[in-house]
């Protein structure tokens, strides 16, 4: 078997790269995309009851197709995920503001959801 190229090397780092949505910032740092971080916290912490598909079931709302998830104003499920709400436990501490605010992006732009993404500063405003 011949020895692997640099040139090699250097594709597979691409191409591994963008399959974890790594993007460049332009200051010389590297990001990783929030969906593809809303995606990992979801399968984490919100998959058990919502559901991969984002159908819930029981006592477990629907997050696909759910016009409080879609609502202009994201103002209101920020607020569940903070604080919790009946059988769903609340997320802060737990999780930070960027991650709230990344999975909150995932769930709203996922499953046919089409809803603008969320931002930290918008989970910040809710107390
Ligand atoms: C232990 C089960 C459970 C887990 C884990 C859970 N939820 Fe929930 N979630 C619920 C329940 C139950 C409700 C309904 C609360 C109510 O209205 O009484 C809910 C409601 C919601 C709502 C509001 C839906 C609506 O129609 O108003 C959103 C948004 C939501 N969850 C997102 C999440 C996210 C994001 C996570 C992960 C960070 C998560 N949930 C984790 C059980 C859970």
């Amino acid at each position: 078997m011949k020895a692997t190229s640099s040139l090699e090397l250097a594709l597979m780092l691409i191409l591994l790269m963008s399959a974890l949505g790594v993007t460049h910032s332009g200051r010389g740092t590297y990001v990783v995309a929030a969906a593809s971080n809303g995606a990992s916290i979801y399968a984490e912490k919100c998959e058990s009851c919502h559901k991969a598909d984002g159908r819930g079931g029981g006592p477990f709302p629907a997050l696909a197709g759910n016009s409080a998830v879609t609502a202009k104003s994201p103002a209101q499920i920020i607020a569940i995920v903070v604080h919790g709400k009946g059988l769903m436990p609340a997320y802060r501490p737990g999780l930070s503001d960027a991650d709230i605010a990344a999975v909150l992006t995932y769930v709203r732009s996922s499953w046919g959801n089409r809803a603008p993404s969320v931002s930290e500063t918008q989970v910040a405003a809710v107390h």
